[in-house]
């Protein structure tokens, strides 16, 4: 059965500025292609900090906060791939989304007791912005390897892109500041790569 294809962005800054204006040319990318692409901006989530009680969750399979994740995890399952962006601190995410990372361990937990849900048909792509090209690439490393290697959702496209700390007040500086040529056409095809790898793994039309 063909099933249309759904696209889920999740922006990991906590504010607007880079990331955000990459999920949002992503958006008008897919929105071309005449595919469904949500976008969830984690900074306007309420996403309570994992606090650890893995009693709870390896007893129940779901956390004990009844937070925003509950409606992140359900169309998360929804979804036949996803974009993540993400700048770095510090060679990896900032907190917001380190605190999303945390709360997915329930998709982990409960695949690890009951071998679902199986997110290994999911595929996605990850984007890092920063200033310093070494910390984009290990930021993006990590959000590749340790966190969607683990969940068993593959990665079919990876990139960093250098951006300016400060925006003043221009959202989009990412597409203007002549430290990424070419940008327009990274994304382009990091957006087909995504899309035909969906039309391989089957089942989406
Ligand atoms: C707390 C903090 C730590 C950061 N650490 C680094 C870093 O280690 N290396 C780097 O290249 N950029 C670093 N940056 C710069 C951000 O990655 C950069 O401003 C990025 O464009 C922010 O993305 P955004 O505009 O999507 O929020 C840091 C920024 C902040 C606020």
């Amino acid at each position: 059965m063909n099933d249309k294809m759904k696209i889920l962005s999740i922006c990991g800054s906590p504010r607007k500025g880079n990331s955000e204006a990459i999920i949002n040319r992503l958006k008008e990318n897919f929105g071309h292609k005449g595919i469904e692409n949500e976008v969830i901006l984690l900074r306007e989530k309420n996403i309570q900090r994992c606090n650890g009680c893995v009693e709870y969750c390896n007893k129940y399979l779901e956390c004990c906060h009844k937070d925003d994740m509950l409606e992140i995890i359900q169309k998360m399952l929804k979804a036949n791939g996803y974009v993540f962006v993400s700048p770095n601190y510090f060679a990896m995410p900032p907190g917001l989304f380190k605190d999303f990372i945390d709360k997915c361990s329930v998709l982990y937990t409960s695949y690890c007791f009951t071998k679902k849900p199986d997110l290994s048909k999911k595929r996605a792509i990850i984007i890092t912005v920063g200033t310093d090209k070494e910390f984009i690439d290990a930021c993006r490393d990590y959000i590749s390897k340790w966190f969607l290697e683990t969940l068993r959702i593959e990665v079919v496209a990876k990139k960093s892109f250098l951006s300016r700390s400060e925006l003043k007040g221009n959202y989009n500086d990412i597409f203007k500041n002549k430290l990424n040529s070419n940008i327009d056409k990274e994304l382009e095809k990091m957006a087909n790569k995504l899309c035909d790898s969906l039309k391989t793994v089957g089942g989406v039309s």
